[in-house]
């Protein structure tokens, strides 16, 4: 594991990596357990992965920890989730003093439970002068959601005056949820799955796409390292052809 962190080139890191959590309830049935097991082990591999993304220097985390789509799941798996959140935020706002983390969240928060939405907004009190890295999680999140968002609130600022004509990308990704966060260099999916399930949509334009077998409450450090350094082995050209990226 020291050998794989230590090939790492710290010049090319990631600015930012973005993870879609998936395979907690597949890992559990395979251990015999309860969905719900899965998730609580998938707390611990969050944890693992704030710790090792904030060590190596990555000054932007974001892990998808809830979709719009996931309040169709029975209704005892969504309360644990979302109890799940409050106890695991109110836990480790120490930790993330500790080191300096921030905490930020993406999604549609006011649909949460007011339990939830309380511990969150804490969380993000506390931690909001920290500055060695940000760590967003998507909660209720969904990115034509957000996209959607952003145009109404286009629409709104047209009839206020904005001159649409005048738009440019850089402008409409002021009217995201992620406007203060830069795009992804690189996007990892957990469990087999091969999909971007409404995740960041406009972000991911030009992310690279790292897809593991591994399911998530399995995910150690050396499994960040290794999709880093897969990262690091792919040349990104922007539509350019090799020499111009050179
Ligand atoms: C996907 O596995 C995982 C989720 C929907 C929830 C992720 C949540 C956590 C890891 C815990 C809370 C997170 C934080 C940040 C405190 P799945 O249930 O879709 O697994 P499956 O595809 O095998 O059914």
């Amino acid at each position: 594991m020291v050998e794989l962190k230590e090939r790492i080139d710290m010049e090319r890191l990631p600015n930012h990596v973005a993870i879609i959590m998936d395979g907690n309830g597949r890992w559990a049935k395979s251990q015999n357990q309860p969905r719900v097991f899965g998730h609580r082990n998938g707390v611990k591999s969050v944890r693992e992965v704030s710790e090792a993304a904030a060590e190596l220097g990555i000054k932007f985390l974001t892990l998808y920890a809830f979709s719009t789509e996931n309040w169709n799941r029975p209704r005892f798996e969504v309360n644990a989730l979302m109890s799940l959140l409050v106890e695991t935020i109110r836990k480790e706002v120490s930790t993330l003093m500790d080191n300096n983390i921030k905490l930020q969240a993406i999604g549609d928060l006011s649909k949460l439970p007011n339990q939830t939405l309380e511990a969150l907004r804490e969380g993000l009190e506390i931690t909001a002068g920290n500055d060695r890295m940000t760590l967003t999680l998507a909660l209720n999140y969904s990115a034509r959601w957000e996209i959607m968002e952003a145009a109404k609130k286009i629409h709104w600022d047209a009839t206020k005056g904005l001159d649409t004509e005048k738009l440019t990308e850089e402008i409409f990704q002021q009217y995201l949820t992620t406007a203060e966060i830069p795009d992804p260099e690189l996007l990892i999916r957990t469990s087999g799955e091969q999909r971007i399930s409404n995740f960041l949509l406009w972000q991911i334009a030009y992310t690279e796409l790292y897809f593991t077998e591994t399911f998530w409450p399995e995910f150690r450090k050396s499994h960040l390292y290794e999709a880093i350094l897969d990262y690091q082995q792919r040349e990104r050209r922007f539509g350019k052809i090799s020499e111009q990226s050179a």
